[in-house]
């Protein structure tokens, strides 16, 4: 497995290959991450995971500094795997990119309402990444739901012949969603914290035959009753992410809450 942490050496490898299979990450990787790599691997040509955790998608206040960095162990869990290249630019990487704002009906709902500095940070380092790598395929993680579908809309939007693939969430044993930030929490903010895909699933499964909008406020008492701030909880088309109050087919249960200072969020698909 090739490390390369200068554009200059990446661009030296990418004139070697023709189809390159990408998956961004922000490192601290898990079985989430690893199923992304798995599914790249799947394609023709390389594959190639970039760890950078990505300052422009943080705001002043937000976690960047205490975000987990684990190098280290991140590359030996790719060279278990077989990954074949991974990029990890020097952290002035973010300096100088042209900052892009990503379709704005997409990232003004959910997660843009109480972040709204982050999608544009997202778009403008993967636009960043794209455009030196120029992948044949990039994966993504469908917990980060919308963050798929504005990626999705980029690259329809541009000139890029990239096709992108969503993942499906891989959870842990009693039903979190995997996510690097599920190391920030203690060990007794951890048990509660699996309450939220228990919750999530209980409420989804309940949409086709009960009133959306007493689901969601029963959902919210569950949640805080169980200490957990709810950012939202709702009930949304699943390609315009408009909030929706009568089920139809393809609807998303997206969910955000902040648990003892820890950002969690999860989704599930009712279809
Ligand atoms: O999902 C993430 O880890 C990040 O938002 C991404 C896509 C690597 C961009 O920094």
């Amino acid at each position: 497995m090739q490390i390369i942490r200068s554009v200059k050496d990446l661009e030296a490898v990418l004139q070697q290959y023709e189809e390159i299979n990408f998956v961004p990450t922000m490192g601290n990787l898990h079985a989430g991450h690893l199923s992304l790599v798995s599914e790249a691997k799947k394609y023709d040509g390389i594959t190639l995971v970039s760890i950078f955790i990505n300052p422009l998608q943080f705001a002043p206040n937000e976690d960047l500094d205490i975000y987990p960095r684990t190098e280290k162990q991140d590359l030996k869990e790719l060279e278990k795997i077989n990954c074949d290249v991974v990029f990890c630019p020097e952290p002035n990487f973010a300096e100088g990119v042209k900052k892009l704002h990503a379709n704005s009906d997409l990232s003004k709902k959910l997660c843009g309402i109480s972040r709204p500095h982050f999608f544009h940070g997202v778009i403008s380092i993967l636009n960043h990444f794209f455009q030196l790598i120029k992948p044949k395929n990039v994966f993504f993680g469908l917990k980060d739901y919308q963050q798929y579908l504005i990626v999705k809309d980029f690259l329809t939007q541009s000139t890029l012949k990239t096709s992108i693939h969503g993942i499906p969430i891989v959870r842990e044993p009693d039903g979190l969603a995997m996510s690097s930030r599920n190391n920030l929490l203690t060990p007794d903010q951890r048990l509660i914290a699996s309450k939220l895909s228990v919750i999530l699933k209980d409420t989804a499964l309940q949409a086709k035959i009960k009133n959306l909008e007493h689901l969601r406020v029963e959902g919210i008492k569950k949640l805080e009753e169980l200490n957990f701030k709810v950012d939202y909880f709702s009930f949304c088309n699943s390609s315009t992410l408009e909030e929706i109050d009568d089920f139809e087919e393809n609807t998303l249960l997206a969910i955000a809450v902040n648990l003892g200072g820890v950002r969690l969020i999860d989704n599930y698909l009712i279809q």
